[in-house]
């Protein structure tokens, strides 16, 4: 779906009168495709205080073909900016946080990345110390608004412990994959992460269920999974048979008629996935409904279907997959898809934003168990996503809410289903009960 103010902003006439108005100016981001370098630019690497994971970052960039500069280095366009943050000890040392950043985002290339690694506050020895890692989520938010060109901030949280998880996040944020994910804070926790991914095929070999994958976002995800490598179960009700056997032929995979709300959905789904393929590795709990009303006027079937098809079946189609020997393999990744209502909430959808919010409950709650057997459940939560809904909306108000973000669009439903696809590589193990905004920093919530 073209955007047509994006394309009017960067005509030569349009560039003027959006600059001299100051409107905003989004350009075309940069996403992810195979094959793709890591970055298309060089990369520097600096730190805040005695940093402990400068030299793995080197590493890491080195090892992916990136070319890392020094930050004295001057002139040449950078495509990424890494602080390792984890030496502060107090205030006084974010100065050098904002002497390596001021001169090198001055740098930055059109869709550059700055990405800051820290301790979680939490875990500091002193307040003075917890202060100044808890000023880095104001520092990267901030920044993340200010950067122009399809630039994005992210600060990721790495506990004493969990460095060997660092890789897959560093590579989804500086990746084409990250385009929308903006002004974000991820904390990983410590898990033994398996090496030697093929990044070009990171899910080769695994079966991944989709829910809702006849349309939208989850025929994204369905789509993006099978690029990556996996066998796709596409699930969808009967009534969208139709589409849901062409998504499934497109992508080579299963598909699977079945109202998610049945009360044998569960244990038919998990049966089905022993018998036919040993199990799933990946599941994606997409399927959603709106009923929007104001909450005075909302009826108890408007209420009662959206929490049933959000949220209560996404709890009981889990628990089947849990209770059913065989049927989640070893390792397995869960991505439930929240929403921004969830956390922000919206004018006229309580049930929707009740059912999102619970999904976020839900997926914190459920990952300390998940850990146990070496798998991870997480969820995304999406802001505002071209698609054909939005599409129908009135010009005004479509308008406001895709420029309503520090990345001035709305994001594609691939989008979402390059971070899924991210949450469910081998090499996300370190990342459990995290709740992902796919959002490109919208100006409404946290
Ligand atoms: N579109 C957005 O901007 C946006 C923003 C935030 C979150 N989301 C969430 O993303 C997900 C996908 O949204 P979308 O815009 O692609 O929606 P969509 O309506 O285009 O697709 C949803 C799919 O789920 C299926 N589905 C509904 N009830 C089902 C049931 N009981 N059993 C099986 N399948 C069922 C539908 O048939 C449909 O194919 C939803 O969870 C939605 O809440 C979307």
């Amino acid at each position: 779906m073209s955007d047509w103010y994006r394309d009017f902003a960067n005509s030569g006439f349009g560039a003027t009168i959006t600059k001299q108005l100051g409107l905003p100016r989004p350009v075309e981001l940069r996403r992810y495709e195979p094959g793709q370098p890591l970055l298309p630019g060089p990369a520097v690497v600096g730190s805040a205080g005695q940093g402990r994971l400068r030299q793995q970052l080197t590493a890491l960039l080195i090892d992916a073909g990136v070319t890392v500069s020094s930050p004295e280095a001057d002139g040449e366009r950078l495509a990424a900016v890494l602080l390792d943050a984890t030496g502060l000890t107090g205030p006084a040392d974010l100065a050098a946080a904002h002497a390596l950043l001021a001169p090198a985002v001055k740098r930055l290339a059109p869709s550059g990345r700055v990405l800051v690694l820290a301790d979680p506050p939490a875990d500091a020895d002193s307040p003075a110390q917890a202060a100044a890692r808890q000023a880095l989520e104001g520092l990267v938010r901030s920044l993340a608004k200010e950067l122009r060109a399809g630039a994005t901030a992210n600060l990721v949280l790495v506990p004493a412990g969990a460095e060997d998880g660092l890789a897959g996040p560093v590579r989804f944020f500086l990746s084409g994959r990250a385009a929308y994910v903006d002004g974000q804070v991820l904390t990983l926790t410590p898990a033994t992460v398996p090496a030697g991914q093929d990044e070009d095929r990171p899910l080769a070999g695994r079966t991944a269920v989709v829910t809702g994958a006849a349309r939208g976002i989850g025929a994204a995800i369905a789509r993006v999974l099978s690029r990556d490598g996996a066998h796709v179960v596409l699930v969808d009700v009967p009534a969208a048979g139709e589409s849901l056997a062409a998504v499934a032929n497109e992508v080579g995979g299963t598909a699977v008629a079945m109202d998610i709300t049945a009360p044998d959905a569960g244990p038919r789904l998990a049966r089905q996935l022993v018998a036919r393929h040993g199990g799933a590795d990946v599941v994606v709990h997409n399927a959603g409904i709106t009923r929007d009303k104001l909450l005075v006027n909302m009826d108890a079937d408007r209420w009662n279907a959206v929490l049933a098809v959000n949220l209560q079946a996404q709890l009981d189609l889990t628990q089947a997959l849990l209770d059913t020997a065989g049927a989640l393999k070893a390792g397995a990744r869960v991505v439930s898809v929240s929403s921004q209502s969830g956390i922000a909430g919206n004018r006229g959808q309580t049930n929707y934003a009740a059912s999102k919010a619970g999904i976020i409950g839900m997926v914190r709650a459920w990952a300390p168990a998940f850990a146990e057997r070496g798998a991870t459940v997480n969820a995304v939560a999406p802001g505002f996503i071209v698609t054909e809904m939005t599409a129908g909306m009135p010009l005004g108000t479509r308008e406001i809410g895709a420029r309503l973000n520090s990345l001035q669009q709305g994001g594609l439903p691939v989008d979402v289903a390059e971070t899924i696809a991210w949450l469910a590589q081998p090499a996300s193990a370190g990342v459990n009960g995290q709740v992902v905004r796919v959002c490109g920093q919208s100006l409404v919530g946290a």
